[in-house]
């Protein structure tokens, strides 16, 4: 694993867009895994400055998101594929058809989840894959749980994830309770992974994920034996690591 302590958010945020861009660059239909939260916004929009400056093409990239929330369709400004377009897709060069997230319309859970894993198999599996942390160490949706969840699947949020998200609804009922994502296997399965994560608040769970026992109470631990992560965060969200 290489950590990298980056100045700010901003220095954060321009790394990781630079190792995003490197493989666009260098494999321009490379299959993208990507991420949402606030962690990635700046280096969607650093990406978003590189292709105005006419340095990078999204136009072969293919994407796979990892989440999606149950029960909202893509046009709901929650859902994150709405997300997607606002920070990155509506804003480059890239083929709609080519970007894919779960189908949180889809209400037969089996069938949704079951399509998104036999689509990144059929694309070949995904080249690099984003994620940001949770403050309770998940990756994806994969909450801390008794064993690491293999393939895409549906889940339960946590009362912790629910609160955490809930900032950006109009209030905390209007939180799905449950969402769509790839698993821990799935995640696994990526030839390279990068990490974000900025602020204080992800300090603890940046040590325990990275320094910390291999446990699926922590998903993101798992990825201590991925034999190709990335990890950069700020100054602060790196203020534990020796
Ligand atoms: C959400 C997403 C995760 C994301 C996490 C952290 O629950 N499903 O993919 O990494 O929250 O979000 P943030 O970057 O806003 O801290």
């Amino acid at each position: 694993m290489k950590l990298i302590i980056a100045k700010s958010y901003e220095d954060m945020s321009r790394r990781a867009a630079d190792v995003l861009a490197a493989r666009v660059k260098e494999q321009p239909s490379c299959v993208l895994g990507l991420a949402t939260g606030s962690t990635p916004i700046g280096l969607y929009a650093d990406l978003v400055s590189d292709y105005e400056a006419g340095e990078i093409s999204f136009a072969d990239v293919e994407t796979y998101n990892l989440d999606e929330y149950r029960g909202l369709s893509g046009d709901h400004d929650q859902s994150y594929r709405y997300f997607m377009n606002d920070n990155l897709f509506d804003h480059v060069d890239i083929d709609k058809a080519r970007t894919h997230v779960p189908d949180g319309a889809c209400a037969d859970a089996e069938e949704a989840c079951a399509a998104y894993e036999a689509a990144i198999e059929a694309a070949g599996g995904v080249d690099i894959q984003l994620l940001g942390l949770g403050h309770n160490g998940h990756i994806g949706f994969n909450e801390p749980c008794d064993e690491f969840p293999k393939a895409t699947h549906c889940v339960q949020l946590t009362e912790s994830t629910i609160n955490a998200n809930s900032r950006l609804f109009n209030s905390v009922d209007e939180v799905p309770r449950e969402a769509y994502t790839m698993g821990i296997g799935t995640i696994m399965k990526a030839r390279e992974i990068l990490v974000v994560a900025n602020g204080e608040g992800k300090a603890d769970i940046v040590r325990r994920a990275f320094f910390g026992p291999v446990t699926p109470e922590v998903p993101a631990s798992i990825l201590q034996f991925h034999p190709n992560v990335t990890v950069i965060v700020d100054e602060e969200a790196g203020r534990l690591c020796e």
